[in-house]
Parts: structure tokens; C-alpha cells; sequence
């Protein structure tokens, strides 16, 4: 049986990957903001691969609870029973330090990273429990554990991603229903700061920075969602699941 999976940010450089992993056991629809180029060119690596998968892609800018009540809406008029599957993989980095910005700019990030989360999994998770069958993702970051200058709210909302999903993981887990987060290290691609576009691009001390010796690749992670996203995943729930190529483990150069 195909399952139905929701991916927000489906269309980006990670969550493309997600989708394209996805496919294989489940319909999708992908959720993004607003380049339709590259949601164009998800769906034809997707169909190309994948034909016998029904994919649907959504331009919805998520900002606040009445947009992810609409896309709530949008999902139901496809699928009256919901998703089965939701993967949350969307979220600008825009690292500033705290004092040379509006509080406005943490305010958002805050919204972005964490609260809209939380309100997707709220509408969304209900159908889960009804049907007595869920799999929810997380894309997180080492910026929960792991902090760097100038990340002052994006931290603080990867921390309490993986609360939310320690927490909602408890309250679930006797409906079939699992909630994980995946703890991502440096992946290359749309969402790296310009420091570190220019480090991954230059490969200067790449080894001292992640010990595996390489940056992380969005099929990295997409591994890892399709694999807690399966059926027969369903002992794995409440979990942190770091993939950062050992960066965040400590210093390999000492
Ligand atoms: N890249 C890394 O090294 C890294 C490391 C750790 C964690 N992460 C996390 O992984 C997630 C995805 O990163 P990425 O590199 O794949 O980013 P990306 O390439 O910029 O893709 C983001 C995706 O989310 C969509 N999106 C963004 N904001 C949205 C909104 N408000 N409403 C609806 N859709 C929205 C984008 O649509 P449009 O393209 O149309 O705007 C795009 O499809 C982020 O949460 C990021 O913090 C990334």
C-alpha cells in the first residue's frame, strides 16, 4: 500500500532529496514558498524516477496559524484523510548577532523554525492518531547543541524542536504514531551561510571542521527520514537522530 506523504519545503535542496526518497512507497505533496523552478524541476526528477508515484506540488508561503490552517485545507480537498507521513524541512539561516538586529528578526526566526512546527503538527497529527498510523519528521540542526555566534534564536528554536518532539512523541506513541528529528550538520546547498559557502567551496579545513573530512549531502538525510519514515520503523519514536559527519562530537585535531 502507498502512503501519503506531505513535505514542507519538498522543493529545496534538502527536502527535494526527502521527496525523491520518499517516492518510492508513498504519493506526495510538496510544500513550498515560491521558486517554481526548482519545484518544476523536483517533480520531473521525481516522475522520472518514480512513475508510478502521484506527486502534487503547493506554492503556500507559510508565515502564521491561519496560513497552516489553509494548506490544512488544501491537503484535505486532496486527501480527506490526511497525510500519514509529515516532514517539516523548511526554514531560512540568516545569522546576525542578537544585539545588531530588530528583535523582530529573532522573532521571526523563532516563528519559523519552531512555531509554525508545532502549529503544522497540530493540524496535522490529529488524522494520524485517528487512523492509528503517523510519521512525523523533523528536520533540526546541531545549533540546538552545538552553538555558534550570531544564532541566538535559530539555536534556541532547534532546541525546542527537539522538545516538541520528545514531548508530542509521548503523547502519540500508543496510536501508531511516531515523531523523530533529524539533528543536521553542514549540508551543502541552498541554505549555508556565506561563511560556509566559502568554505565548503574552497574545501580549506573541511577535515578539521567535520572529522568524516567531507560535508554533509541532502541524500544523507534523506536516508535517514525515508528510514524513520518506513512501516517497520515504528519502535523508533522520541528519538534525536544526529547526522553531522561527527562535528559536533568535538575536536578531532587535538
Ligand atoms: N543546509 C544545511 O546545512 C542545513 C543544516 C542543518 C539544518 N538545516 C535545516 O534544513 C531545512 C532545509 O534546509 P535547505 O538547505 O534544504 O533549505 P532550502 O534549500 O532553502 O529549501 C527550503 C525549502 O523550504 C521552502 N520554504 C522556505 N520557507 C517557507 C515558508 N515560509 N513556507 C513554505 N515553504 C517554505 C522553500 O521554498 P522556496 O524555495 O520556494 O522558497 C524550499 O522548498 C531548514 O530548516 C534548515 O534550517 C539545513
Amino acid at each position: 500500500m502507498r502512503r501519503r506523504a506531505l513535505v514542507i519545503g519538498g522543493t529545496g535542496s534538502i527536502g527535494s532529496e526527502i521527496a525523491l526518497s520518499l517516492a518510492a512507497t508513498a504519493d506526495l505533496i510538496l510544500v513550498y514558498r515560491k521558486n517554481q523552478v526548482a519545484a518544476d524541476n523536483t517533480l520531473a526528477r521525481i516522475q522520472a524516477a518514480h512513475p508510478q508515484a502521484s506527486v502534487t506540488a503547493f506554492a503556500h508561503s507559510l508565515s502564521d496559524q491561519d496560513s497552516v490552517h489553509h494548506l490544512q485545507a488544501l491537503v484535505q480537498s486532496k486527501w480527506p484523510n490526511g497525510p500519514e507521513i509529515l516532514v517539516c524541512c523548511f526554514g531560512d539561516v540568516d545569522n546576525a548577532l542578537l544585539m545588531t538586529e530588530e528583535l523582530s528578526a529573532s522573532t521571526n526566526i523563532l516563528t519559523e523554525h519552531l512555531l509554525l512546527k508545532l502549529q503544522l503538527c497540530h493540524s496535522f497529527v490529529d488524522s494520524m492518531y485517528r487512523n492509528r498510523f503517523g510519521r512525523i519528521v523533523c528536520i533540526g540542526s546541531i545549533s540546538s547543541q552545538y552553538v555558534k555566534r550570531g544564532q541566538v534564536a535559530y539555536s534556541a528554536a532547534a532546541a525546542g524542536l527537539e522538545g516538541m518532539t520528545k514531548a508530542l512523541a509521548l503523547e502519540v506513541a500508543g496510536r501508531g504514531v511516531t515523531v523523530n528529528l533529524i539533528r543536521a550538520g553542514l549540508v551543502s546547498g541552498a541554505s549555508l551561510s556565506a561563511h560556509q559557502q566559502m568554505l565548503a567551496q574552497s574545501g580549506r579545513d573541511l577535515k578539521k571542521l567535520i572529522p568524516v573530512g567531507r560535508l554533509g549531502k541532502a541524500t544523507d538525510i534523506a536516508r535517514t527520514t525515508a528510514f524513520l519514515c518506513a512501516d517497520d520503523a515504528d519502535f523508533i519514536t522520541g528519538t534525536i537522530v544526529t547526522v553531522d559527519g561527527g562535528r559536533s562530537l568535538g575536536d578531532s585535531h587535538l
